[in-house]
């Protein structure tokens, strides 16, 4: 496949982003947010055994107030946005979310546990990706939904395919799959898929105890990361660079994120601004961009103190923050 990073036409794009991220680098002031995920609701339609989303109860924006989000962070430079929930497949106004972002050429995916996905195709055939929450074969993942999520997901990824939907999945690594992570790594190679991976987290503002039972030990951590590198290694698309991987399983959590809140942003459904996803159950002092605008938001953000965590998050800090081992392996990820 052709790297789109390289690509001609997006050239004046990645200067203004270089640029823009050299001027975080140089002023602590300077705020951008290249890479926004927009948790766009905590409702769900399922409660899966390890998840904290739907437990929270917030305001959402109505279809106004989002395209003042959008055109203000398109204003100051966003490139892509996941949207996530709760589960954005309950969002009636979700076609007119994506066909807006598709205008203003901002690449978009959605993260969904699938139930809806068959109903709602019509609806977001325009979307850049579709990321599947998936966590191991049929009995492994419907053990931590109900019954008939598994198959749903499954004919979500073959719809996707059919209408040439770029697709991916994600799996939350426990106590219950860890060993068992084989399926999800042939399923993936089998429809060329990449496959993220991430170890099941609990944070302070959650009810953790609920969780202990699925919480990976440090070793455990580091056999499944390393088998995860060898695998990659052998060309299976595991998502996230080899350095990254390798210091997940050297037991070493990241450090706070430089550029969180600076570089990229977490939204919450009423229009708070947060650093990044965890954040939100860390710490609830978040500022409204609905009130005082987003980038005034992020600038005039709270201090937050982090010990790091397994998501994506570090991944995208070390590549704003020009780790050669981490962007260059994910350049081929840029569109
Ligand atoms: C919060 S969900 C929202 C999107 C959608 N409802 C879904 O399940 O794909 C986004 C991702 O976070 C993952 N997740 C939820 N709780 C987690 C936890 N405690 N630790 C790690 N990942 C978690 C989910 O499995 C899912 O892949
Ligand atoms: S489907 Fe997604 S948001 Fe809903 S409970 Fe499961 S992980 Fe959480």
């Amino acid at each position: 496949m052709k790297n789109k990073f390289f690509a001609i036409d997006k050239l004046p794009q990645r200067c203004v982003d270089f640029w823009r991220i050299l001027n975080a680098h140089i002023f602590k002031s300077k705020c951008y947010p290249l890479y926004v995920q927009y948790v766009i609701t905590f409702r769900c339609n399922l409660r899966c055994r390890y998840c904290d989303y739907p437990s929270k109860q917030s305001a959402e924006l109505d279809i106004s107030e989002i395209y003042r989000l959008l055109d203000e962070l398109i204003y100051y430079g966003m490139r892509k946005i996941s949207i996530v929930g709760g589960e954005p497949l309950l969002i009636d106004d979700l076609p007119k979310i994506i066909e807006y972002l598709k205008k203003k050429k901002i690449f978009c995916n959605i993260i969904t546990n699938g139930v809806l996905f068959k109903e709602r195709l019509q609806d977001i055939k325009n979307i850049d990706l579709v990321i599947f929450s998936l966590d191991g074969d049929e009995e492994t993942h419907d053990k931590n939904t109900v019954p008939g999520v598994f198959q749903k997901v499954i004919e979500g990824i073959e719809l996707c395919r059919k209408n040439k939907i770029d697709v991916a999945t994600n799996t939350v690594i426990n106590s219950h799959n860890y060993d068992k992570l084989d399926f999800i790594l042939e399923f993936s190679k089998k429809n060329n898929m990449t496959a993220m991976f991430q170890p099941v987290e609990s944070f302070p503002l959650c009810p953790s105890t609920k969780i202990i039972d699925l919480l990976l030990e440090k070793e455990i951590i580091k056999k499944t990361y390393n088998y995860l590198i060898a695998k990659k290694r052998q060309g299976y698309k595991i998502a996230y660079s080899t350095y990254y991987l390798k210091t997940i399983a050297s037991g070493e959590q990241f450090k706070q994120c430089k550029f969180a809140g600076r570089l990229f942003a977490t939204i919450l459904p009423d229009g708070k601004i947060a650093p990044c996803n965890p954040m939100i159950f860390k710490q609830d002092n978040w500022l409204s961009g609905k009130e005082c605008g987003y980038i005034n938001a992020m600038k005039n953000m709270p201090q937050f103190q982090c010990n790091g965590c397994f998501t994506a998050w570090p991944e995208i800090n070390e590549i704003v923050s020009f780790n050669l081992k981490s962007l260059f392996e994910n350049i081929k990820s840029f569109s």
